[in-house]
């Protein structure tokens, strides 16, 4: 099995759809949960479910990426995952990080990239009047949220859409998409998937 260790900041609904997602015939198995946040909800959700779990706060490190870093690939290296998933992890990586998992690393973007890179995606997409909105998985490259584009999940904006009602709406995707995504991509096969 390819090893996948998964990287989060908050509740993982979305690491828990891709841990779920990896038995029987899938060809990889969660090897760790690590986050930002020691307090994230993501950690018992991965603990409750036997994986081994790691955090390494990025607050003492006070805006020193490069020294957060370097403590984040310890117990990353430890667990040699041939696969890495961002799952809501809400840290800019620098791109000597980026450049040590290039091509391995995945990250999940609540937007139909290019459009919306970086935060309040669903905010943007009501306050541009968009009729659809939605998810990309894609590889991580240095520049943020960029990078080749594995699979895309679209939804349609439906009148009276608040930004917590669509992102509700594109999270269930997300749950759909993401495993999707990871079960090719382990089986070595980069073709996108594209949902909805
Ligand atoms: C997801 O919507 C994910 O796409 C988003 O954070 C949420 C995490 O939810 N990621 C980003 O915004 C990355 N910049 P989860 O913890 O329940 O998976």
């Amino acid at each position: 099995h390819k090893r996948v260790a998964i990287l989060l900041s908050g509740g993982g609904s979305n690491m828990v759809a891709l841990v779920d997602s990896m038995t029987g015939d899938h060809p990889a198995r969660p090897c760790l949960v690590l986050s930002n946040d020691p307090n994230a909800g993501g950690l018992v959700r991965a603990a409750e479910r036997g994986i081994a779990t790691a955090a390494v706060d990025h607050r003492p490190f006070r805006g020193d990426r490069p020294a957060f870093e370097a403590e984040l690939m310890k117990p990353l290296l430890a667990a040699e995952p041939d696969i890495i998933c961002l799952a809501g992890f809400m840290r800019v990586l620098t791109a000597g990080f980026v450049a040590h998992w290039q091509g391995r690393m995945l990250n999940i973007h609540p937007s139909l990239l290019p459009k919306y890179k970086g935060l309040h995606t669903h905010a943007r997409a009501l306050e541009a009047g968009d009729s659809e909105h939605g998810c990309t998985v894609h590889e991580v490259t240095p520049a943020l949220d960029d990078g080749p584009i594995l699979g895309q999940a679209r939804v349609p904006v439906l009148p009276g859409d608040t930004p917590e009602v669509l992102a509700a709406r594109v999270l269930e995707q997300e749950h759909r998409l993401y495993p999707a995504v990871l079960r090719r991509f382990a089986a070595d096969d980069r073709t996108p998937v594209f949902l909805g």
